[in-house]
């Protein structure tokens, strides 16, 4: 059974992630590289074991995060199944089937349309929540601020001084806390781009049998 530091070391994959983060800079993306998909593993792992999954539950949580962007080498559109598929094509014969349709349906689901997002497995859930609370001052690439200023992923991103997951399990819920320079952006445009990302988020806490909250500045919202 592999594990996520092996998946980390292996080569095909970090090449994998290295070009995803070329390609996405070149483009003037934010960052889908190695420091995201350090993250959103690191960050599966945690909500697993808050949630009190298996050890190997988690670690395929994990897996599926580290992997989940490593498609954007190839094209952005449709990078979700471009991974998933890259997956299987690496790893087809070091996973029992049932792992690796997991890792693949949790890689693909990541960046489904609204109606087409179904959760299939804790890992599915979990890797939303990880992917889609990443939001961060460093994740912006472009460093000349009228091109941060130009644009609204890039300004809500650089306006997010931290961002992290609070897990209340006996409370059951699932809180996204932020703090944003309001002297940067208004709070309306993080909503302006992510409404859409917090229903996914509230979506999968659900399914893990959570509600979800919302804290910006210290202000409840959800
Ligand atoms: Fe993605
Ligand atoms: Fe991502």
């Amino acid at each position: 059974m592999l594990t996520l530091t092996q998946i980390k070391k292996h080569p095909q994959i970090l090449e994998f992630i290295k070009q995803t983060e070329l390609t996405l800079a070149e483009l003037s993306y934010t960052d889908h590289g190695f420091r995201h998909a350090n993250l959103v593993a690191e960050r599966a792992g945690k909500i697993a074991k808050e949630i009190g999954l298996s050890q190997r539950d988690g670690e395929i949580a994990a897996i599926a995060g580290f992997c989940h962007d490593m498609g954007n080498f190839l094209s952005r559109s449709y990078h979700n199944y471009f991974g998933a598929l890259l997956f299987q094509q690496v790893f087809g014969n070091d996973f029992n089937p049932k792992e690796l349709v997991i890792i693949m349906q949790t890689i693909a689901n990541h960046d489904k349309r609204k109606k087409e997002v179904s959760f299939a497995s804790s890992a599915s859930a979990i890797v939303i929540l990880a992917d889609k609370s990443d939001v961060h001052r460093s994740r912006v690439i472009v460093q000349k601020m009228e091109e941060i200023k130009a644009d609204i992923h890039d300004r809500v991103n650089y306006a997010t001084r931290s961002s992290r997951l609070e897990i209340d399990k006996n409370k059951k819920r699932i809180t996204l806390i932020l703090r944003i320079d309001t002297n940067f952006v208004p709070i309306m445009e993080y909503f302006e781009i992510f409404t859409n990302r917090m229903v996914f988020c509230r979506r999968a806490a659900e399914y893990l049998g959570y509600d979800f909250g919302l804290v910006i500045n210290k202000f409840r919202l959800l």
